[in-house]
């Protein structure tokens, strides 16, 4: 969905229309009172000088006090529904934008701040655009009744308030609208660095130069929010110059017909006074200028989340997945990760059926857990086949793909919640027995007894108090709590001691056995136990069968189980 950003911000509030144009009323018809408000007043101070009647001023002693109470009635009923539909659009967007960071960085993790967005575009840049424009039309037809020539002279007035001004304002700040939303998100890239990293920079004493760079980011977002504050304050300056020289000329226009006497002096008293309550309809303006300016470089950023390609294709009529046992099957299966990149992986074939376990091995960068994200369907292969059943894995949605083939990837994260949490999340409606007995498969039971909390002891900030190989083992009861179909197991015993390693490898060859599973791993135990032993180098397959088959053969894998090697 191409297109100018502000306008595409705009589409995705179109099913909110009907709520935004009662705010955009009921904004209009608060500002209006205002000024309504002060022209009545204005009739009525002039009006009672000449002590009239009571009768003859009744009426507009009752419109001062109705308009008054419904400034504030519509003005409350503008900021009630115009932040109910901005946050409504802001829900809508984030899920969009999540579900786009999810499927463009599985793993990742990415800030994106748009509350702010969301209220400056239609709190404060489309509303009082169109109040302004509403407000400022009715009160210019209102003194054209009164007097033609201070009506055109008003009209100029607003004109120049309503849109030189504001002009002028963005122009003065271009350069800060721009550059703002991508200086607020070094500044929290930068920080967000310092905090995550605070242990390694410590340690190799970078602490210094990385506080530099926070600071000199934090310098140059207060410089830019400084020169936009300037324009924005010029702006307001101007502001009041032009609507004080207006005031003045609708005067000087308005004493002169009354003393040509083709005008009274109670209307020319409203005249002044509504001239000068008009200008309250405009006085925002520059600073919603500004606020459009700078929401335009945030959606920006947004179209750019929203347009990047997509690496995994979603089928327009998702079938439903198999449940039970089934079979994936790949083909000659082709990775890119760049279109016009190396393969990553280049002509797998590979068999998953029930029961049969498989063994990945290979170098660092072999395209392992290249394997793996064609499997969850984290990206789509370049070339050959994947089907699941019966179906090719494309034809399904990829969030149900996830529930037939699962697992653990390589360095899984762990939530800064409870050790309970983390294990849930892979089925929330889990019972404590089945949560007890996915820890006690990872051999994790112990130590959760163990601690004064247990199931409910914090782990903090990705899992910072646990050691990596209790972290791992939490992964992997969180693999095997959700009892996907077909495991895929990404490394899961590194991080841990070599006897460790030994005990997790023998407890996942009885976990899984007679379940379908590709286990990734660079560990050699046990390997005898699997159905079929591939080994990748670069994209490719140098090598496969059983153990006691390779074992035979001259090559890559007999000289892993070389002593010494
Ligand atoms: N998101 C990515 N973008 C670009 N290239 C990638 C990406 N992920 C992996 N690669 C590249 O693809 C190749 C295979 O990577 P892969 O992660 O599958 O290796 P691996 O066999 O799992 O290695 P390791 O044993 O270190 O985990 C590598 O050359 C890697 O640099
Ligand atoms: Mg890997």
């Amino acid at each position: 969905m191409p297109g100018h950003p502000l306008l595409r911000l705009l589409r995705l509030a179109r099913p909110l229309r009907a709520q935004l144009l009662i705010s955009v009323l009921a904004g209009a018809a608060a500002t209006g009172c205002g000024v309504a408000l002060l022209a009545v007043s204005g009739f009525l101070l002039a009006r009672a000088s000449l002590q009239p009647p009571i009768v003859a001023i009744s009426v507009a002693v009752v419109a001062v006090r109705g308009l008054s109470v419904g400034r504030g009635v519509f003005r409350y009923a503008e900021r009630l529904s115009s932040h109910d539909a901005a946050f409504r659009v802001l829900a809508d967007i984030r899920v969009a934008i999540y579900r786009r960071l999810e499927r463009l960085a599985p793993a990742g993790l990415a800030d994106f701040r748009s509350g702010d967005l969301l209220a400056r575009l239609f709190i404060r840049g489309v509303g009082p655009l169109a109040t302004a424009a509403l407000v400022g039309g009715g009160v210019v037809a209102a003194c054209l009744l009164i007097l033609a020539p201070a009506a055109a002279v008003l009209a100029a007035g607003l004109l120049v308030a309503g849109a030189a001004v504001p002009a002028l304002a963005v122009a003065l700040s271009r350069r800060e609208a721009r550059f703002t939303a991508a200086a607020r998100g070094e500044l929290s890239t930068a920080l967000t660095d310092l905090l995550s990293g605070a242990a390694d920079l410590q340690a190799f004493g970078a602490q210094d130069g990385a506080l530099r760079a926070v600071a000199a980011a934090d310098d140059r977002l207060t410089a830019l929010a400084r020169r936009s504050a300037a324009a924005a304050s010029a702006g307001s300056g101007l502001m009041t110059a032009v609507s004080g020289l207006t005031v003045w000329g609708v005067l000087i226009l308005g004493v002169a017909a009354v003393s040509a006497g083709t005008l009274t002096r109670v209307p020319l008293a409203v005249l002044a006074l509504t001239a000068l309550a008009a200008f309250e309809a405009v006085t925002t303006l520059p600073s919603a200028a500004l606020a459009l300016a700078g929401v335009r470089a945030s959606a920006s950023r947004i179209s750019a989340v929203l347009d990047a390609p997509d690496p995994v294709a979603e089928p327009a009529l998702p079938r439903p997945v198999p449940a039970g046992p089934v079979t994936v099957r790949l083909r000659g299966v082709q990775v890119r990760y760049q279109p016009d990149g190396p393969l990553a992986l280049d002509g797998l074939d590979l068999d998953l059926s029930p029961g049969r376990r498989v063994g990945l091995l290979g170098p660092s960068g072999a395209g392992k857990s290249t394997v793996a994200a064609v499997l969850l369907r984290f990206r789509d292969p370049c070339g050959g086949s994947v089907t699941l059943g019966d179906a090719p894995l494309a034809s399904y949605d990829s969030d149900q793909v996830r529930t037939v083939i699962g697992g653990c990837l390589s360095d899984p994260h762990i939530f800064d919640a409870t050790i309970g949490e983390n294990l849930r999340l892979a089925r929330p409606e889990a019972t404590d027995e089945e949560l007890a007995g996915a820890a006690g498969r990872a051999r994790l039971l112990p130590w959760i007894q163990s601690l004064p909390q247990g199931w409910d002891t914090r782990v903090g900030p990705g899992g910072a108090a646990m050691s990596g190989g209790e972290r791992q083992r939490l992964a992997l009861a969180r693999a095997l709590l959700a009892a996907p179909a077909v495991v895929i197991l990404d490394e899961p015993t590194a991080h841990l001691d070599p006897v460790a390693r030994a005990a997790l490898t023998a407890d996942l060859l009885r976990v899984t056995q007679g379940q379908a599973t590709l286990l990734i791993t660079h560990d050699l135990a046990g390997l005898e136990q699997l159905d079929e032993i591939i080994v990748l180098d670069q994209g490719q397959v140098v090598q496969r069968g059983t153990h006691h088959q390779l074992m035979r053969t001259e090559g890559r894998y007999r000289q892993l189980h070389a002593p010494g090697s």
